[in-house]
């Protein structure tokens, strides 16, 4: 039987199916059209008008629904790690007291729990919140690759690796819609940059883009049903991302069945015919095009009707899947609640990465009395700050307030000093430097000699030195990408004089992404990686710090040693020349200084065009620095433990589907602790080229002392398909691999070959 006659069967036996109410073996795309019926029926008794309607903002959150037959409006929430505070159009707050969230660990830090039951969790303690706030829709989770240590989302999404943020994307959006509340996967795609994020043209082969790139939104798509998904504001190979009909109709709908809808990121809708035909059903915000230009285009011949249609449907698919919340029932209790905290400490606590830990100084040693906390990093709180969306959460500890919770418990004294300068951005660059003795005004403001000197005096003193460095949400932000990885305002200066003044010192690095530590690292005999870690971050940290429980997090991207090493520096790709602003920030700014909507335009329209070639192509993160032997500070994957693990030898047992490999991980020491089990394939004479190895499947596992566990990860060997660039399709290569199983990238414990 011929391909296409099969798939017609298949499609009447499934409309049939769903017109007598069966969801039997459907895929999760398939069930949002169980109404279409109905759908159909509602679009019959439409004007075009009230279509259109739909079909772009009706206020800066929300798009209307259809109010003459009773159809609620469809509310939107920023994600993705809190559900954002109630705002007025320009993101003003609107003051309100019941819209204080739980601010969640970001996602550099959930992806470090390389857990799947903590994305899920995740996702359903946002979906949870959105309820109790009135959305229908979370924008998020963020899920493009970490393709440059200096991006400045990189705190937001997941992982340089695919595979990792592919199975977290999965969970974190079945959690968030099986709690009620759609997920819009954002920011489809290769939005990884944010120098020029507005217009920029990524230019990426195929391959790179379907083994790479899409991955993480084609599984969350297939697998769990996602509704929404927000086109990013570059383009990709020549056309902006919410009128990319390869993107969006070729791929997510053709290809991958997508029943859901599309919603442009704010601003980043660029035409009518062009965003009508290439796939995107809402303008957000605004309805310069997807409004009258949409009726007219209708109207004169030159859009047909159907394609207004379309996205209507896909919108009231969404709409009737999620139950609207009464709007007596939303905001009438606090959005933040003791059970989502919970979700977000727990989190917290699997998230923490121990970098290194050579002279045994963490845990910190019961005979430490006094411990002088360094670093303004201590006290900074993460939950907002920056361009982008934060949270306005219930409450945050910091570190230096879990420190000093958890150190009054054991009797042990705290003292705290600033150390260092803090650079705090100036809105759109502008305004007067601040004189304030702990403001820096740039990242380069070299350290202060009082801070300096205030904190060596206190760590003389003290039996022990925390040490506080990394980021702040002034450096990593949306809107603009780091200059460069560097530890800011003289960090490295305050760690060799803390060292020097007293060696027992452990370092906490706060950021959501890589910093460059070849200066600080012979100066910190113990370095743990803490990130931007929710409301309970403070407490986790300080269990982990004094050795309640063990560290367990593993690196989600590589630390490389220097930025120049990363691939598309050393291919000398990135940074390209600067357009200057940001265009989302620039169209605010051009608004608030009186342009008009059509000056704007035109502004924009005369910027340069500038290019971003992803020349490394699948050759991201680790996979570059395997294959290319270059030299890393910490690897992909990397995070040590309190005690010891041993790696079993491997069993491999094949299906005709799968390939599953079991072996015995043991916990060496006498505490409890959790290891992060990492399953990478390294091909054997290969005839296309390919990584050293790359990952394919991962499991945590919990250990008593001394407890012996057999673990069995489980992949599909459809996985080990490549992309073709000439045939334009996905194929199996036969032959042999090698397993490699281990407890990160660069501890390859047990290995075993076999064919396929
Ligand atoms: C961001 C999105 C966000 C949207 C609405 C945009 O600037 O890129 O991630 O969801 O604003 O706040």
């Amino acid at each position: 039987m011929k391909h296409s006659t099969t798939l017609t069967i298949l499609s009447a036996i499934a409309t049939l199916l769903i017109a007598a109410g069966c969801n039997c073996g459907m895929t999760p795309q398939d069930k949002l059209t169980v109404n279409d019926k109905k759908i159909n029926k509602i679009i019959a008794q439409m004007t075009l008008e009230e279509k259109v309607e739909m079909l772009h903002s009706k206020t800066n959150m929300s798009s209307e629904g259809v109010p003459r037959l009773g159809i609620q409006d469809i509310k939107y929430t920023d994600g993705p790690f809190g559900i954002r505070e109630e705002n007025g159009d320009g993101f003003r707050s609107l003051g309100w007291t019941l819209d204080s969230a739980t601010y969640f660990p970001t996602g550099s830090a959930l992806a470090a729990t390389w857990s799947r039951e903590m994305a899920y969790k995740n996702g359903w303690a946002m979906g949870k919140e959105g309820r109790l706030r009135g959305k229908d829709i979370i924008l998020g989770p963020a899920i493009n690759i970490q393709r440059l240590p200096v991006g400045g989302r990189t705190y937001e999404y997941l992982s340089e690796d695919p595979v990792l943020a592919a199975r977290l994307s999965v969970e974190y959006t079945k959690g968030s819609q099986d709690a009620g509340t759609a997920v819009c996967l954002k920011h489809y795609a290769l939005n990884n940059q944010e120098t020029n994020r507005g217009s920029v043209d990524v230019i990426a082969d195929e391959r790179t883009m379907r083994e790479i790139y899409l991955k993480p939104f084609e599984a969350a798509v297939k697998e769990a049903g996602a509704m929404c998904i927000m086109p990013a504001y570059n383009k990709v190979n020549g056309y902006y991302c919410s009128e990319n009909a390869h993107l969006n109709n070729e791929i997510l709908r053709d290809e991958w069945g997508f029943k859901g809808m599309t919603v442009s990121d704010w601003g980043g809708t660029h035409s009518t015919m062009g965003a009508a035909l290439g796939g995107l059903c809402v303008q957000m915000t605004g309805d310069n095009y997807f409004g009258q230009a949409l009726i007219d285009s209708v109207r004169n011949g030159a859009l047909d009707e159907a394609v207004v249609d379309a996205k209507v449907r896909e919108i009231l698919r969404l709409r009737f899947a999620i139950e609207p919340v009464p709007e007596d029932v939303a905001n009438t209790i606090m959005t933040s609640q003791p059970e989502t905290q919970k979700i977000a400490y727990e989190i917290a606590q699997k998230s923490i990465v121990l970098l290194k830990n050579e002279t045994g100084n963490l845990p910190i040693a019961k005979d430490v009395k006094k411990i002088a906390v360094i670093g303004q990093n201590a006290v900074l709180t993460t939950a907002a700050g920056g361009i982008g969306a934060g949270v306005k959460t219930l409450y945050e500890i910091s570190p230096l307030e879990g420190i000093q919770a958890r150190a009054a418990e054991a009797g042990v004294e705290v003292v705290y000093a600033p150390g260092y300068k803090n650079y705090q951005m100036r809105m759109w660059g502008r305004g007067p430097a601040v004189a304030n003795p702990l403001v820096a005004n740039s990242t380069d403001e070299p350290a202060d000699p009082t801070l300096l000197a205030e904190a060596v005096a206190l760590a003389k003193e003290a039996d022990m030195v925390i040490f506080f460095g990394g980021t702040n949400k002034s450096i990593e932000t949306e809107g603009s990408d780091r200059k460069n990885i560097d530890l800011p305002n003289g960090q490295n200066e305050v760690i060799k004089a803390l060292y020097e003044a007293n060696p027992n010192v452990a370092t906490v690095l706060i950021s959501g992404g890589p910093t460059d530590l070849r200066f600080l690292e012979p100066y910190s005999p113990a370095i743990v990686q803490g990130w931007w870690n929710g409301l309970e971050g403070g407490t986790a940290l300080a269990e982990v710090l004094f050795g309640d429980i063990a560290p367990s997090g593993k690196l989600p991207f590589t630390f490389p040693n220097k930025l120049e090493d990363s691939p598309a520096y050393a291919l000398g790709v990135f940074p390209g020349k600067s357009v200057g602003e940001d265009l989302f920030t620039l169209r605010y700014r051009l608004d608030a200084t009186g342009y008009t909507p059509e000056q704007i335009q035109e502004y924009i329209a005369n910027l340069p065009k500038p290019v971003s070639e992803y020349k490394e192509g699948i050759f991201v993160g680790y996979r570059w620095f395997e294959t290319k032997e270059v030299p890393v500070m910490y690897a992909f994957g990397h995070g040590l433990s309190y005690v010891d693990f041993e790696y079993g030898a491997l069993k491999c047992k094949k299906s005709k589907k799968n390939i599953k490999v079991s072996f015995t991980v043991k916990n060496l020491g006498d505490m409890e602790a959790d290891e992060v089990t990492q399953l990478y394939v390294k091909r054997i004479g290969s005839a296309v080229e390919r990584p050293l190895k790359e990952l394919e499947a991962f499991d945590r596992v919990t250990l008593k002392g001394g407890e012996t566990k057999e673990v069995t990860l489980e992949f599909p060997i459809s996985e080990l398909a490549h992309w073709d660039n000439e045939t334009n399709e996905w194929v199996l290569e036969h032959g042999k691999i090698e397993i490699l199983v281990g407890s990160s990238s660069d501890d390859i414990r047990q290995t075993i070959a076999t064919e396929i």
